[in-house]
């Protein structure tokens, strides 16, 4: 399930839901996909507000919606890739988007929930190059739902 067509796949999907990224305000688009156990995807871009705190990242969001759909123990990888948008409106850019702290923690509440090592696959808006991470790697002794036990 984790090799290279499925990463090709998820950042595909990432990049198509970078489209709909909602970020005027710092016209950096991200967009990201969770591979369910089932071999679904679901995906979320970033989604900026007037009052610029309350802004969710594309992780964030598409993993909200994995909770709502009742599969947050499903989690597999996600793929993240973003970038500055160009006059149109579509990111752009090869540097690879890494997850920030905040979602590295979200992403946490599903990799503990799930018992799962989650993959992270990190690109940019456009290009070849794809980092490959555990959650583990990217945030090391996490506090989680087991802490709570
Ligand atoms: N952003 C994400 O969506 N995910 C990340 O992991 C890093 C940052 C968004 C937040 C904000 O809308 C824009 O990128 C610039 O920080």
């Amino acid at each position: 399930m984790l090799n290279d067509d499925t990463r090709d796949k998820l950042i595909a999907a990432a990049r198509d839901a970078a489209r709909n990224a909602h970020a005027p305000y710092s016209r950096f688009g991200v967009g990201a996909a969770v591979l369910l156990t089932d071999g679904n995807v679901v995906t979320g871009a970033n989604f900026e507000n007037a009052s610029y705190g309350l802004s969710l990242c594309a992780e964030t969001v598409a993993l909200a919606t994995v909770s709502s759909m009742g599969r947050l123990a499903d989690v597999v990888a996600i793929g993240v890739i973003g970038g500055a948008m160009d006059v149109t409106g579509i990111a752009r850019g090869l540097t690879p988007v890494r997850p920030c702290g905040r979602c590295r923690q979200v992403i946490n509440e599903a990799a503990q929930i799930g018992d799962r090592d989650v993959v992270v696959w990190c690109g940019g808006a456009e290009g070849d190059a794809v980092e490959h991470y555990l959650l583990s790697e990217l945030l090391p002794h996490a506090f989680g739902p087991r802490d709570l036990q």
